[in-house]
């Protein structure tokens, strides 16, 4: 469990609300809102639980009856039913070890922050990177029709990673969950029933081009 820094963060409800039923973060309660407003994991499904630590999301996912994969760059302490890897979503080895576990999953979920400056625009822009990521994973991990949340603080980026990522779901929405702070920047994407879209966006010999994926090619397609 976190402790709290701040007088304002002791006083918080969802704090002692998350002590008190041993979630490892109030966060926790975020994604048990998201989950009963959009019905995003039920039983039986693969989750993959991205910027995982210290666990209260993958303890929420486990009382809903899934199968748990936690990525974090910070040791995360065994939970039982939960597989960890310990690394970072930016990186491509991640992804493989990801895949090692399962293939493809019913849900990915991303509560990933950059470590917060206070400076709003530089928060956003390492926020956008993270998220970007974890929708590269998404993309490559999803099961048809599966879904995914991800956390991002507002900015001027913002309406662009919405349309980035919009033809990719059937239902898609920003959404803020009550148990979010009322001063925080956050912002989650919701997007249900994914349906991988083609899109050709590397040039022929340009050493630069990336995968359907967004990652680094190592050749040029012919
Ligand atoms: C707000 S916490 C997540 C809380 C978690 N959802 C819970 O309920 O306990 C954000 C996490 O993102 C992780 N993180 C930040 N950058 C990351 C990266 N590049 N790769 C993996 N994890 C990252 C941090 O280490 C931190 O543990």
């Amino acid at each position: 469990m976190i402790k709290p820094r701040r007088s304002q963060d002791r006083q918080d409800y969802y704090y002692w609300e998350a002590k008190r039923k041993g979630y490892r973060s109030r966060a926790a309660f975020k994604l048990l809102q998201m989950n009963s407003t959009f019905k995003l994991i039920k039983e039986g499904d693969r989750v993959l639980d991205l910027g995982a630590s210290p666990g209260g999301w993958s303890q929420v996912c486990r009382e809903l009856g899934a199968e748990v994969v936690a990525v974090d760059i910070n040791p995360m302490k065994p939970i039982e039913g939960v597989t960890f890897i310990k690394g970072d979503i930016n990186d491509e080895e991640t992804v493989d070890r990801i895949k090692s576990v399962y293939s493809k999953y019913d849900a990915v979920i991303c509560d990933a922050s950059p470590k917060i400056t206070g400076h709003w625009s530089m928060d956003h822009f390492r926020s956008v990177e993270l998220v970007m990521s974890a929708f590269r994973i998404a993309k490559s991990v999803l099961k048809y029709g599966g879904n995914f949340v991800v956390k991002m603080f507002q900015g001027e980026e913002t309406q662009k990673n919405f349309r980035e990522m919009k033809p990719y779901f059937r239902f898609k929405k920003f959404h803020s969950p009550k148990a979010s702070r009322k001063r925080s920047a956050e912002i989650y994407f919701i997007g249900k029933g994914f349906r991988p879209v083609k899109r050709y966006i590397f040039l022929q010999n340009d050493k630069n081009s990336r995968d359907e994926n967004g990652f680094k090619r190592s050749k040029a397609e012919p």
